[in-house]
């Protein structure tokens, strides 16, 4: 297989479990040629450190990961700590996630989606710049493979209400939606580090799942 010219190998103490980190979402290779396999693939959207991720990722070595953020601070945990595992199939993009989705994730192509604990932006004036909307689950719904899921997680009531009215009003028809309040829905060997700070502060959590 060729290396993709927008594919590098990112400067990490390990450097050989080719933890590969993708730059630009709009010239995205197909996930064949990212994996090399066609497994199937799992992306979580704001994967900060990615303690979640690199679990499931462990945990499953028959399913691909792929982990966007656009924050590299953080990333570069991430990307650490795939190399010293040696996890050949969890890859990481440092880019917008609504620019990845739109431009670079061809149609029918994603096992699932998680999204937990998006920025929750909440002052008024700022709700406006919140991830999860209508037209951004439409944008999911037309990615994601027959029965695909997306997962989502957040500390935020409001946000909640927001992410329950764009389900009900953005016009998709999804084969099933769950919702619970203070119980994962979607099994995990391990938490997301927000939703392990969050428990500890004792917060309700509210977790939504919908299937394709
Ligand atoms: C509150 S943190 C949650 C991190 C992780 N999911 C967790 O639960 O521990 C939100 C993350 O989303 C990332 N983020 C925010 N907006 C984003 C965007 N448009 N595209 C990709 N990542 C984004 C942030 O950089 C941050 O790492």
């Amino acid at each position: 297989m060729t290396q993709h010219p927008n594919v590098s190998r990112p400067e990490t103490a390990a450097g050989q479990a080719g933890a590969l980190v993708i730059a630009n979402p709009r010239s995205l290779p197909s996930f064949a040629d990212i994996f090399g396999n066609r497994n199937p693939v799992e992306i979580e959207i704001g994967c900060g450190k990615a303690k979640f991720l690199i679990a499931r990722a462990a945990e499953n070595p028959q399913i691909n990961f792929f982990g966007i953020d656009v924050v590299w601070k953080w990333m570069k945990y991430a990307v650490e700590r795939t190399e010293k595992r040696r996890l050949r199939n969890l890859k990481f993009l440092k880019a917008d996630a609504r620019e990845t989705v739109r431009y670079g994730i061809p149609p029918e192509s994603v096992s699932i989606f998680h999204i937990y604990f998006p920025d929750p932006w909440p002052k008024r004036r700022h709700k406006k710049r919140r991830l999860v909307t209508g037209e951004f689950l439409k944008e999911l719904h037309a990615r994601l493979r027959e029965n695909g899921l997306v997962e989502l997680a957040t500390d935020h009531e409001d946000y909640y209400h927001q992410m329950l009215n764009a389900v009900i009003h953005s016009g998709i028809s999804w084969s099933s939606t769950r919702r619970a309040e203070g119980e994962r829905l979607f099994e995990a060997l391990a938490k997301t580090n927000y939703e392990i700070k969050y428990e500890a502060a004792g917060k309700t959590l509210y977790y939504l799942e919908l299937e394709k």
